[in-house]
């Protein structure tokens, strides 16, 4: 078959000039299937029904029952078409187009439909895309909600395309399903001839093959979503859970005074953020070639694969500086690679396409890319780059692979989840984890897979022992010959490979450039798990990174909890975990930066009169907290109870966003399981603490609502919740605050700055709310949703009865307050002037400045 591999045929160039000129969406389809009436998903793409090009055969609409919390969106996944027989959709399509065909699968129960039953196949015009195909096997072994499957059909030499779901004859009861479908002409960019891998002077025409995209990653770069793509709205990934090994090189940005240039090249290539971010070796000839730079892609056997690289070299300018071979799957896939006598010049982009046909011997279920000098051209630098790769898997007939096997670590996690739940049910305790969904994905492997296939091999048999677990991450970068795996490592084994994959990992020399060696000056707070740093990574993005005390197991859980659980939740009102960092003792989690810190600080700390909040800001900042713990309560698969609200774990960004912060309390399910309870350790800041909680020591949603009623108070009073210095019956703001607000003297303690500026309406409602959130049982105390409500409902008052005076009073405080904020931006530039220094990265080894010369 590669021997008789067809030659380059002209009329790819042909296609190539039509596509370019094509339109973008007038013909695409983007069907909810089972959506009767249509609806707007979360980017406000509007999903339409997909009744119409229905052709016959047994099928019915249906709506899950269950949305999980990793779905960004209800359109398309809450409604399914589920087919019991064989039926067909027919749509109409340009007979001379190249189309995007992506199908998403929720696995949920649809009505009497149980996702574990269903087997099918795909056709469309007769090529099989998939075949035996369990949506729930496969979201199962890659720890996810939900999939996404992309597919590149070739022109179709018909008006029409027929996609037909058939339920396996294999299964008993076997059903199929969709929950959404889009097809999309796209202009051809497989135009170009690829290089057949081992067979050098064969190129392959790709302007007749059908792909299925397996990978598609932002090489050194971050996650770019179908919205920020060059209009062909692909997914971009992040490529650290692929890298092979401890040695995963450095990763640039190009710099502001270079531009990225695509000459003739089109822009749906690849955006400009792939272009814009690369992976390399290092700066050290010695280190770099006595390793590859190698990723690692679990692919299915007896297929050709397509392998695109991108690159763009926006830091040498010459021909002749960076040489290197590539391999893929230990063959020499390019000799004497040398981006910019390919590409033209600097910030010039290229892209190159190989073939490799995969077997079915053992080793094969992996897709190997490899990077290495090539001294032979005596280069001026022995290094290698990279900026995004891409790998499809092609064949003009059948594009089905087999399901993935979920792990055996997986599956007991599952059951020991499950046990959990049910124990969970009889006790009638509403606790805590969320341990599902995921992040889209249409690849068929996540960095589970590769670890499970490591285990299989390098540690046969054994699941106790499951170092291997986490083997891309483990090792630190030493120079070869050492490479040490921290004793803490089985730390991150209890860390799920979705979690994972939804939160990049740091190299310690990332984090110790990042923070300048933990430098006590970017120190921005303390807890109890250590230290807070700022930060500066990818030039210049900034990051609050938290580093805990190596000392403490505790810490340990924490941490891992943590990651588990920011890494699944999304909210604007809840702070994103970016990434954590796990090597030679070292514990770092990596959080978005909050530029205006904690509430607590603009409430009291510093006082420093541009600091005064307005009631309005004020009102704003608990109405956002408020719906991040809703979210919390309800938003995610089980109740989530933070445990730990306080106004230092409420931050707000530089455009007074208020997110929850620091879920180190928190506890996941299985951890549950030993305990049979909830922890009887009573957690949290004493001030805040739920009495109720206290006494019975069980926790439920409404510990929350009780400490997030101390916030309340804080907000107004803007005094420590507890103050030892004050006469017994003030020294806890609750109970002060509960006593007054009785005895009608409220007034007379709020916050001297808000006298007079506050609506009576409108203090009189949040003082009620907060009032109520204090109430002793916790079944008088309001939800987090009334809350929300009556807060909104507070500020509502403030706004429409304040008077005109008043507001424009408001507005000049909001003035004074920015006024802060541009001496805050001026003490970042300055820090970021030094981060940029040259020297400061001196200190650390030569792998960690990622300018390299
Ligand atoms: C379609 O293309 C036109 C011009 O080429 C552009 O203005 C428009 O924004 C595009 N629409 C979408 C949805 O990309
Ligand atoms: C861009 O700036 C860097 C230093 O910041 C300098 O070394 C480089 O030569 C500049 N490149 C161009 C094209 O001006
Ligand atoms: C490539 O080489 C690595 C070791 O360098 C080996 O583990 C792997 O199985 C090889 N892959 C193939 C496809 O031969
Ligand atoms: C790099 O990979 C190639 C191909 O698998 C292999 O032949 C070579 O030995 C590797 N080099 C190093 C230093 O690992
Ligand atoms: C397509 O796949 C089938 C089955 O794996 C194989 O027999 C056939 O040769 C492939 N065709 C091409 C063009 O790769
Ligand atoms: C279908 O897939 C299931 C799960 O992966 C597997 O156990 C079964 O053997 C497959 N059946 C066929 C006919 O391939
Ligand atoms: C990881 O989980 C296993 C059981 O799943 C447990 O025995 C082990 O102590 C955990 N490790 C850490 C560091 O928490
Ligand atoms: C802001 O920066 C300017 C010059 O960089 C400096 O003179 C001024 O003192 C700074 N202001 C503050 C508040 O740091
Ligand atoms: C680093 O910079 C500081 C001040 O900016 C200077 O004192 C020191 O000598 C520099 N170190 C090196 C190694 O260049």
């Amino acid at each position: 078959m590669i021997s008789n591999a067809p030659v380059l045929v002209c009329i790819s160039l042909l296609l190539n000039a039509l596509a370019v000129s094509s339109d973008n969406s007038s013909d695409s389809l983007l069907l909810g299937c089972g959506l009767e009436n249509g609806g707007k998903d979360v980017d406000g793409r509007q999903w339409s029904s997909d009744s119409k090009y229905l052709t016959g055969g047994n099928t019915v609409a249906s709506k899950s029952s269950h949305q999980d919390p990793s779905l960004l969106s209800e359109v398309p996944y809450m409604t399914a078409r589920v087919f019991t027989s064989e039926a067909s959709y027919r749509f109409p399509v340009q007979p001379d187009k190249r189309y995007w065909l992506r199908l998403h699968f929720y696995p949920s129960v649809y009505g009497s439909f149980n996702p574990a039953d269903s087997y099918f196949e795909v056709t469309a015009n007769g090529i099989t895309l998939l075949s035996n195909f369990s949506a729930f096997i496969t979201c199962q072994a890659l720890s996810q909600a939900y999939l996404d499957r992309e597919y590149s059909l070739a022109p179709l030499n018909s008006d029409s395309l027929t996609l037909t779901f058939k339920p396996s004859d294999k299964h008993n009861g076997a059903f199929a399903f969709v929950n959404g479908i889009q097809l999309i002409p796209m202009p051809e960019v497989f135009g170009s001839s690829a290089v057949m891998v081992g067979n050098q002077d064969q190129t392959l025409d790709t302007t007749t093959s059908t792909f299925q995209t397996m990978f598609r990653l932002n090489v050194g770069g971050q996650y770019i979503p179908p919205n920020q793509d060059s209009d062909l709205s692909r997914t971009w990934y992040d490529d650290t859970p692929y890298l092979y090994g401890a040695a995963s090189g450095i990763t640039s940005h190009v710099e502001k005074n270079v531009t990225i240039n695509y000459q003739s090249m089109p822009k749906y290539i690849a955006p400009l953020d792939v272009y814009s971010t690369s992976r390399s070796m290092g700066s050290d000839n010695n280190v770099n070639m006595g390793f590859n730079l190698t990723w690692i892609f679990q692919i299915d056997p007896n297929f050709m694969y397509l392998t695109r690289l991108h690159f763009c070299d926006y830091v040498e300018t010459k021909v002749n500086q960076i040489v290197f071979n590539i391999f893929i799957n230990n063959q020499t896939a390019q000799r004497e690679a040398d981006v910019v006598a390919w590409s033209g010049g600097q910030g010039m982009t290229t892209y190159k396409d190989y073939v490799i046909y995969v077997g079915d011997s053992p080793g094969d279920e992996n897709l190997w890319l490899a990077l290495h000098p090539d001294p032979e051209t005596k280069p001026e630098y022995y290094d290698a780059m990279l900026n995004g790769v891409e790998i499809f898997k092609m064949n003009d007939t059948i594009l089905a692979g087999p399901n993935p096997q979920p792990s055996q670590m997986l599956l007991e996690h599952e059951q020991e989840k499950k046990s959990f739940d049910n124990k969970k049910k009889t006790s009638n305790t509403v606790v805590i984890g969320g341990a599902a969904g995921g992040a889209a994905g249409f690849a068929l492997v996540t960095a589970i897979c590769i670890a499970a296939f490591q285990r299989k091999n390098r540690d046969p048999g054994s699941y106790t022992q499951t170092s291997s677990w986490l083997p891309l991450y483990g090792n630190s970068h030493s120079s070869g010959s050492k490479s040490t795996i921290s004793g803490k490592s089985c730390a991150s084994n209890n860390i799920s490979a979705m979690a994972q994959g939804l939160c990049r990992y740091f190299s310690l020399q990332e984090i110790k450039h990042a923070t300048k060696n933990f430098d006590e000056s970017n120190v921005i707070g303390v807890g109890g798990f250590g230290k807070v740093y700022k930060g500066v990574i990818d030039n210049g993005f900034k990051v609050a990174i938290k580093r805990s005390n190596p000392q403490s197991e505790q810490g340990v859980n924490e941490f891992q909890t943590e990651i588990e659980m920011l890494s699944k939740l999304r909210h604007k009102h809840l702070v994103s975990l970016i990434g954590f960092c796990e090597e030679d003792d070292e514990m770092c989690l990596v959080y978005d930066y909050m530029a205006r810190g904690t509430l607590r600080e603009h409430l009291y700390k510093g006082n420093k009169p541009t600091d005064t909040l307005s009631w309005k800001r004020r009102l704003e900042i608990c109405i956002g907290a408020a719906r991040g713990l809703h979210y919390l309560h309800t938003g995610a698969k089980y109740t989530i109870i933070h445990r730990d609200v306080k106004t230092t774990n409420i931050l707000c960004d530089e455009n007074w966003v208020a997110k929850v912060s620091d879920f180190g309390l928190s506890k996941t399910g299985p951890d549950m399981n030993n305990a049979g309870h909830v922890s009887t350790v009573v957690k949290g800041s004493f001030g805040y603490l739920d009495p109720e909680y206290f006494r019975r020591q069980q926790l439920t949603e409404k510990s929350d609502v009780y400490s997030f009623g101390v916030v309340l108070f804080e907000a107004l009073c803007a005094r420590p919740v507890l103050n030892p210095n004050l006469p017994k019956e003030q020294v806890s703001l609750a109970d002060w605050a509960l006593l007054c607000k009785r005895k009608g003297t409220l007034e007379d303690i709020i916050d001297p700055n808000l006298k007079g500026k506050i609506n009576p309406e409108s203090l009189k409602k949040f003082a009620d709310t907060a009032e109520k959130c204090l109430s002793d049982h916790g079944l008088d105390r309001p939800s987090m949703n009334d809350l929300c409500w009556n807060l909104e409902f507070a500020l509502n008052l403030q706004e429409n009865n304040g008077g005109s005076r008043h507001a424009s009073r408001e507005e000049s405080e909001f003035e004074e307050v920015s006024l802060g904020d541009d001496e805050n931006k001026n003490l970042s530039t300055a820090n970021e002037q030094e981060d940029s220094s040259e020297n400061s990265s001196a200190i650390f080894s030569q792998i960690a400045n990622p300018k390299g010369r």
